[in-house]
């Protein structure tokens, strides 16, 4: 079987081509980051309108790299939602339509499963069952995977995303849009021991985070400070070890709770050096093992939802024309 992805939730178009036997044929993608980069976020409208623009031209150029034409294509993975409602729709449309005229299912993929299953595209591949961090700039959350379709949810951010704390305080320290790894290249710069962040519920039981209180312990902090640039860095370092840190002890917590050795990271903020070095020492004290997925396949792409909606059109699910976009999907 060989299927062709599509993930247009946010402010990239990622297009890719996963075949059952040969794995990843292709993959395309265009981050549209230049175009929200003035208005410090992404403007909804105008991602809507540049999915539009660049997804045939990339679905083209996709089957042009794998190799193969339309006549190939076993079905269609689309990522239903969570997303942006509008920016959602353009990829939903496009892929219902697509299988339409080529006589081929569509499955909508939720995209917290494409992001959850990314490591299993590169080997080694982790095993069924493993415990999933999901970091990413819309959501936070921990979750058992025992199999595909099979998630319990551990636990998740009660407010913003561990993704949207980055960025938040990327924007107070005077960064650019998306200042998640703006703010991790500041921190490079930065020295220890000059400021102390909270690690947010890590003093009482249970999996759920909390980052809205880091951004405003942020803001406080840079407004009490000589506002240099060696300040800001020393903020960005305490600010990022304090995410690590926090995001450490509920793994392990996690780890402990359902007996598991095997750890995912994906999402994001999993593209983040500092808690690759962090993550590697604890996992070794644990004798357990972490995987994340290859650094392009870490944010948004089309790879990861093609690989999901296979298994899900392996496993006999697919979409019927009238079926939409979520906007807000719990996994
Ligand atoms: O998964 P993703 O591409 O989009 C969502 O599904 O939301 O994640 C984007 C988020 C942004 O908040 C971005 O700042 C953050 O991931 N991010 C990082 C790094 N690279 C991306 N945060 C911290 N360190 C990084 N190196
Ligand atoms: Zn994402």
């Amino acid at each position: 079987m060989r299927v062709i992805g599509i993930e247009t939730s946010c402010d990239e178009t990622g297009i890719a081509v996963y075949d059952e036997q040969q794995g990843l044929l292709s993959h395309q993608l265009y981050s549209q980051v230049k175009l929200h980069a003035d208005y410090g976020g992404v403007v909804p409208e105008l991602a809507s309108r540049d999915h539009v623009r660049k997804i045939v031209p990339l679905i083209k150029q996709a089957l042009v790299d794998a190799n193969c034409t339309q006549s190939d294509i076993d079905g269609i993975a689309f990522t239903k939602g969570p997303g942006l409602v509008g920016a959602l729709l353009v990829g939903s449309s496009v892929a219902r339509s697509l299988a339409f005229a080529w006589g081929v299912p569509a499955v909508g993929v939720h995209h917290m499963e494409g992001h959850l299953l990314a490591p299993v595209l590169d080997e080694p591949a982790p095993e069924f069952p493993f415990v999933a961090l999901l970091v990413s700039g819309g959501h936070s959350m921990m979750v058992r995977v025992d199999g595909i379709g099979q998630y319990e949810i551990l636990g998740e951010s009660v407010d913003d995303a561990a993704g949207e704390a980055f960025d938040k305080t990327a924007k107070l320290l005077g960064l650019d849009y998306p200042g998640g790894p703006l703010l991790a290249k500041m921190a490079e710069k930065g020295e220890a021991g000059h400021y102390k962040f909270p690690r947010p519920m890590t003093d009482r039981p249970g999996l759920d985070f909390s980052f809205s209180g880091l951004k405003t312990f942020a803001a406080n902090t840079i407004r009490g400070s000589d506002q240099s640039e060696q300040s800001k860095a020393n903020i960005a370092y305490a600010f990022q070890e304090a995410v690590i840190d926090t995001l450490a002890i509920k793994c392990k917590r996690a780890l402990k709770q359902t007996g598991l050795k095997r750890l995912v990271i994906a999402g994001g903020v999993s593209a983040n050096k500092q808690l690759r070095v962090e993550f590697a020492l604890m996992m070794k004290k644990l004798q357990g093992t972490v995987f994340y997925p290859r650094l392009e396949f870490c944010t948004d792409n089309g790879a990861m939802i093609a690989y999901a909606g296979l298994q899900r059109l392996k496993a006999g699910e697919s979409e019927g024309l009238s079926t939409k976009a979520q906007p807000r999907w719990s996994l």
